[in-house]
């Protein structure tokens, strides 16, 4: 089978089987397969945040469990469960059509519910683990339900517990959260309180933030359903104190993140712009004009071209700046 309409990059590979599960049981029945417990596994969300080099010569399990559940816990909070299969978006003006606050940064980030959490999707001044409640996954190789809560998750920068030390043993069924009957805002970071004025916005709420929030990523990001992409390509480095106040004596304008103590986070869309990649354009595939820290697969191009400029990329900003980028998406 076919993997192009699977995954955002728009990669034209082959999977040796496929499946799909719409419920935990499904799930459950479909582990126990011989051919499954043999063979290695893919489980694809929306397949937004993978780059596929080669065919994949084992299972894909297509993530497909749907459904959302409100239940108000009190004046100030209501959890929401979501089926791991849920398009990420959706649930978004879900929650805000429901009048819930805390998701409205994270408006229109690609994939599904279930992805959210292996990666702690984040944008705009806000994680999911600001929210998180707990998730329930399913142990691969036993079949059993388990649920995590968020300290179990271990949340870091894009990172959580399964795609570390659980990586390839759990599969994510559900996502609870916690979210805000009476909304607090986070709109600290610069573009949102720019387009927030542009928008001539009186009243803060989470609606307008989302449509705040969608118009800069629409201004910035390309849409996988017209030019191929994975969003960000790299995670943006954390590098000591130190080490960017040398750099600051070289690049005045080199911008950073407060991040852990002693360090800063750099953003590494600038450090490829200043070596001179972005908008650079091979053909079928490239970087993206706007947001350097985009590669784009204009139609056509092999996941393996954009891996070998990936390598580049990682090769020229060490030599410029001596900083180690590291991809966010998985190359498989
Ligand atoms: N910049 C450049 N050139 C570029 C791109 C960025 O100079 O080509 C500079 C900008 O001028 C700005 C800074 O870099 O000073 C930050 O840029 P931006 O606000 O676009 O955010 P980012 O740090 O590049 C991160 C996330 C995005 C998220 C945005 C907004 C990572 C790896 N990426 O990007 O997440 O939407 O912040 O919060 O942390 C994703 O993970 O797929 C993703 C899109």
């Amino acid at each position: 089978i076919s993997l192009q309409p699977y995954n955002t990059f728009g990669m034209e590979v082959k999977a040796r089987y496929f499946a799909s599960f719409s419920n935990v049981t499904e799930l459950q029945e479909l582990l126990q397969l011989p051919e499954v417990q043999q063979l290695s596994k893919l489980i694809l969300g929306g397949g937004s945040n993978v780059l596929f080099t080669r065919d994949f010569d084992g299972v894909i399990l297509k993530n497909n469990i749907q459904g959302i559940e409100v239940t108000r816990l009190d004046d100030d909070y209501s959890l929401v469960k979501a089926g791991s299969g849920v398009n990420w978006h959706e649930f978004v003006l879900y929650t805000i059509e429901q009048g819930l606050g805390g998701l409205e940064n994270l408006s229109l980030i690609p994939g599904t519910v279930g992805a959210a959490p292996l990666q702690n999707i984040g944008a705009y001044g806000v994680e999911l683990k600001d929210v998180f409640e707990n998730l329930e996954a399913v142990h691969i190789a036993t079949g059993e339900l388990k649920l995590f809560n968020a300290e179990e998750c271990k949340f870091g920068y894009r990172e959580s517990i399964f795609k570390n030390e659980l990586k390839g043993q759990y599969i994510v069924v559900s996502v609870t959260l916690r979210l805000h009957q009476k909304p607090i805002f986070n709109t600290s970071y610069g573009a949102i309180t720019q387009t927030l004025a542009s928008m001539q916005v009186e009243n803060l709420n989470p609606k307008v933030i989302s449509e705040a929030v969608c118009q800069i990523r629409r201004s910035k990001l390309p849409d996988p359903a017209q030019i191929g992409n994975a969003g960000s390509f790299f995670k943006n480095p954390e590098i000591l104190i130190t080490q960017f106040t040398e750099l600051q004596k070289q690049y005045p304008g080199i911008p950073s993140y407060p991040t852990t103590p002693g360090k800063v986070k750099v953003p590494a869309g600038w450090l490829i712009e200043q070596a001179g990649w972005k908008g650079r354009r091979y053909d079928t595939y490239g970087v993206h004009k706007d947001q350097a820290l985009v590669l784009v697969n204009y139609g056509g191009a092999q996941g393996n071209q954009v891996k070998e400029l990936a390598h580049q990329i990682i090769h020229s900003v060490q030599e410029k700046f001596g900083i180690q980028l590291h991809p966010e998406v998985n190359i498989i």
